[in-house]
């Protein structure tokens, strides 16, 4: 494949990911060490079991990654790694180890923000995987993940206006907390999916922030709303409002899942294609966490696909954190010429772009 080959470093959170990528598009290596096991006991992450769980466990992924690929350090072109935003501590881990590993081997090494990973997961292929036209530009991403929710246009590569974003918590922190509510555990995503694909009874309606014409998301109104909702619905079953030991019905929960979902599906798939029609996209690009649940996916494809656009989304494995789109991203920067020095450093509120 043409372009550089990228090692890629991903550790700003709960996952630590270690990839090789091809030309910015092709997977030769994604490994994951995922610690959604370690942090379910606290029903969230403790930032510094996270760090401390990143550095046990790069050199294994790094060491699974390069046997993936077959690939030597000769072949390698840069190192890219994520500086931002994220959890500080989770950051310096994988900043430090690309610096030793660029110092060491003598590679150019690129600092990449996790956000753009995310939107340029959307041009990544997988080994073997056929190739596919990139995305087509102008395009507008919607981006949602545990800790951002926005909306940005690009007309170009690395470039991005602001449309929208959350004006208080991000779509995926609503999952993981209504999740937390009705006892589902964490994360609570891919249990709140799981469970309203079971919903029988569809009644309940759940209130929608529309913020009138505005591309911004709210979602905590909507989670008081479900703490309000889910009180009422223990009160029917006659259940302590106190014991979450007394766990509300199954087909209760399912309905309420539901329920709650089909909210965040709604504000997401009405604004985002109202956006795309508005600054005349060729194609949507949909990423992020939240970009694994099967309903936004399909619901967007539907809406997109009316309009004869084209909806672009990684597959639920490349939505997540992974090392991958941080390759993808990476090599992009690489090839427009940017470069890190050893003074990189870890910046946990690093924004993509500011509104423009
Ligand atoms: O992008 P990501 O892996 O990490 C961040 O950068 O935040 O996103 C994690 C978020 C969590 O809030 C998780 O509950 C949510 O993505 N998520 C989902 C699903 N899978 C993960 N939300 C809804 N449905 C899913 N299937
Ligand atoms: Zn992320």
């Amino acid at each position: 494949m043409n372009g550089p080959l990228v090692l890629a470093i991903e550790s700003s959170c709960d996952e630590t990911g270690i990839a090789l990528v091809g030309g910015g598009r092709r997977i030769q290596a994604n490994v994951v060490a995922s610690q959604v096991a370690l942090h379910a006991p606290t029903g969230g992450i403790v930032p510094e079991v996270a760090a401390r769980a990143h550095l046990r466990w790069i050199v294994p992924v790094l060491d699974e990654a390069w046997e993936a690929a077959g690939v030597h350090w000769d072949d390698v072109d840069a190192i890219a790694v994520t500086r931002g935003p994220g959890l500080a501590g989770s950051l310096l881990v994988g900043i430090n180890f690309a610096k030793a590993l660029a110092y060491v081997h003598e590679k150019p090494l690129v600092g990449v923000n996790h956000l753009e990973g995310h939107l340029y997961a959307a041009w990544l292929l997988d080994p073997g995987e056929p190739d596919k036209p990139e995305p087509a530009f102008p395009l507008v991403a919607l981006i949602v993940s545990g800790g951002h929710t926005f909306l940005v246009e690009m007309r170009d590569h690395l470039t991005y206006r602001l449309l929208g974003e959350t004006v208080d918590d991000a779509a995926g922190e609503a999952f993981d907390k209504v999740g937390r509510l009705l006892g589902l555990g964490y994360p609570g995503g891919p249990a709140i999916m799981a469970a309203a694909a079971g919903a029988t009874r569809r009644d309940v309606v759940f209130p929608r922030a529309w913020l009138g014409d505005s591309y911004d998301f709210s979602f905590s109104g909507l989670k008081t709303a479900a703490r309000r909702i889910i009180a009422a619905a223990r009160a029917d079953e006659g259940l302590p409002a106190d014991d979450p030991d007394a766990r509300l019905s199954a087909a209760a929960t399912a309905e309420l899942a539901h329920g709650f979902q089909e909210s965040v599906v709604d504000v997401l798939v009405t604004k985002t294609i109202r956006a795309a029609v508005a600054s005349g996209a060729r194609s949507i690009v949909l990423g992020g966490g939240v970009a694994a649940n099967r309903v936004l996916r399909e619901r967007l494809a539907g809406e997109a696909e009316s309009r004869g656009l084209p909806l672009v989304v990684p597959r639920p494995g490349l939505c997540t954190d992974n090392g991958a789109m941080i390759g993808a991203a990476g090599a992009r920067r690489f090839e427009a010429g940017e470069r890190a020095g050893y003074e990189l450093d870890a910046r946990p509120s690093l924004p993509l772009t500011t509104r423009g």
